[in-house]
C-alpha cells in the first residue's frame, strides 16, 4: 500500500474515533508526539514520588503515614504503566530513563516545588492530583491505545490520591487557627503552580492544534484549566479558605470563573530547569539509577541464564 493510502486509512480510523493500536501505521509524527507525551507523562509519576515520599517518615499519624505510602507506591505503579504504553512505540526504557537524567525529556513542571509542611501534602492530594484528574480523564479517550488503556486503571486510583488530600485539608481547616493557617499557606504556595500543570495557553501551545486533529488530546490546555477551577473553587469554599487570586470571579455570562494571569515567565523558568527543586530532583533520579544498576544487571543474569537452561533442555 503506497503511503498516501496508508495516511488515507490512518486518518479515517482517527475519525471515526477508532483506537490506533501498536500494530498500525501510524504517521512518524503521531508516534513521536506519543513518544514524547507518554515518557513525559512517566517521568512525572516517578518525579512526582519524590515530594510526598519526603513526608512518609514525618506524617502525624500512622493512618496518614498508610494513605501516603500507598498514594506513592500507586505513582511507581503509574509510571510503570505508563513507560510499558510508550515502548510499544519502540523506545526502551534505558533510552527514557537516559532523556529524563540528561535533561532532553520534561516532567511536570509542579514537581520542582518543595513540600515545607504537612499541608502541602493535603493541597498537592486535592490541587495537583485534582488537575492530574482532569486531564487523564479526558486522556481515557485518547486515540492511542495503549496510552487511553493505562489511563483507565490511573483514573481509579486518583480519584483515592484526590479524596485523600482533600479530607487532610478538610481535617486543618476544622482544626485549631494555626492548623487552618497551614492550609491557607498551602494553598497559597500550589493553586497558580497548580493551573501551570495544564501546559501553556492555547494560543501558545506548539503541539495542541495537532494534537485535537489526532484526538491524542480531546479538550485544550485552557479548556482543562478552566474546567478545574470552575470545580476546585466550590471545594475551596467549603473549606473556608481563600484562593490566592482576587481576580476570581464567577461570570455568569461565560458560565466560569474569571481567573487573574498567570506568571508564564515562572512557568517557562521551572520548565527550563530552573524551579526550586529542579537540581535535587534530578539529583536524586540519578542516584537511584545509579544505586539500581545491580538490580538491573542481576535480573538481566537471571533471564539470560533461564534462556540458557531452556535453550539447554530444548536440544
Ligand atoms: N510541565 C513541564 N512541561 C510542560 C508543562 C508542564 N506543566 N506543560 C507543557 N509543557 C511542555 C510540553 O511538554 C511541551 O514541551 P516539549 O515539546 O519539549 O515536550 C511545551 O511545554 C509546550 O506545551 P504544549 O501544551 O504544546 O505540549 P503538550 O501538547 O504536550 O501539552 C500537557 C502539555 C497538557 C502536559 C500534555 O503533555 C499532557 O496532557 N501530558 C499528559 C499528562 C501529564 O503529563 N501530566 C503531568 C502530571 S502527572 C501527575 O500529576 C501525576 C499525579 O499522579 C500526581
Amino acid at each position: 500500500m503506497d503511503i498516501k493510502s496508508l495516511e488515507d486509512r490512518f486518518e479515517a480510523k482517527i475519525a471515526a474515533g477508532e483506537s490506533i493500536e501498536p500494530k498500525d501505521w501510524m504517521p512518524e509524527k503521531y508516534r513521536k508526539t506519543h513518544i514524547r507525551q507518554i515518557s513525559q507523562h512517566a517521568h512525572s509519576e516517578i518525579v512526582g514520588m519524590l515530594p510526598e515520599g519526603n513526608w512518609i517518615t514525618r506524617a502525624p499519624s500512622l493512618r496518614r503515614k498508610v494513605a501516603l505510602l500507598a498514594k506513592v507506591q500507586d505513582e511507581a505503579g503509574h509510571g510503570l504503566y505508563l513507560y510499558s504504553a510508550a515502548e510499544t512505540l519502540g523506545i526502551s526504557r534505558d533510552e527514557m530513563t537516559e532523556q529524563l537524567l540528561s535533561g532532553k525529556a520534561k516532567y511536570s513542571s509542579i514537581f520542582n516545588y518543595p513540600t515545607l509542611t504537612w499541608a502541602d501534602i493535603g493541597a498537592i492530594g486535592w490541587l495537583v492530583d485534582g488537575a492530574a484528574i482532569i486531564n487523564q480523564v479526558m486522556l481515557t479517550r485518547t486515540s492511542y491505545g495503549p496510552y487511553a488503556r493505562a489511563m483507565v486503571r490511573i483514573c481509579k486510583e486518583e480519584s483515592f490520591h484526590q479524596r485523600q488530600g482533600y479530607e487532610i485539608m478538610l481535617t486543618l481547616c476544622n482544626g485549631t487557627p494555626e492548623q487552618k493557617a497551614l492550609a491557607q499557606d498551602a494553598l497559597n504556595r500550589w493553586w497558580w503552580p497548580s493551573l501551570m500543570m495544564f501546559g501553556p495557553r492555547d494560543a501558545e501551545s506548539p503541539h495542541t492544534e495537532q494534537s485535537m486533529k489526532w484526538k491524542i488530546k480531546r479538550k485544550t490546555n485552557d479548556e482543562l484549566r478552566q474546567q478545574f477551577i470552575d470545580i476546585t473553587k466550590p471545594q475551596a469554599d467549603i473549606l473556608g479558605i481563600t484562593i490566592p487570586d482576587p481576580d476570581l470571579k464567577w461570570n455568569e455570562e461565560r458560565g466560569h470563573y474569571d481567573f487573574g494571569d498567570i506568571d508564564w515567565d515562572e512557568f517557562w523558568q521551572v520548565v527550563n530547569g530552573n524551579g526550586q527543586c529542579n537540581k535535587d530532583r534530578i539529583a536524586a533520579k540519578q542516584k537511584a539509577w545509579d544505586e539500581g544498576a545491580w538490580v538491573r544487571d542481576a535480573a538481566v543474569a537471571h533471564a539470560e541464564k533461564k534462556e540458557q537452561k531452556k535453550q539447554k533442555l530444548s536440544a
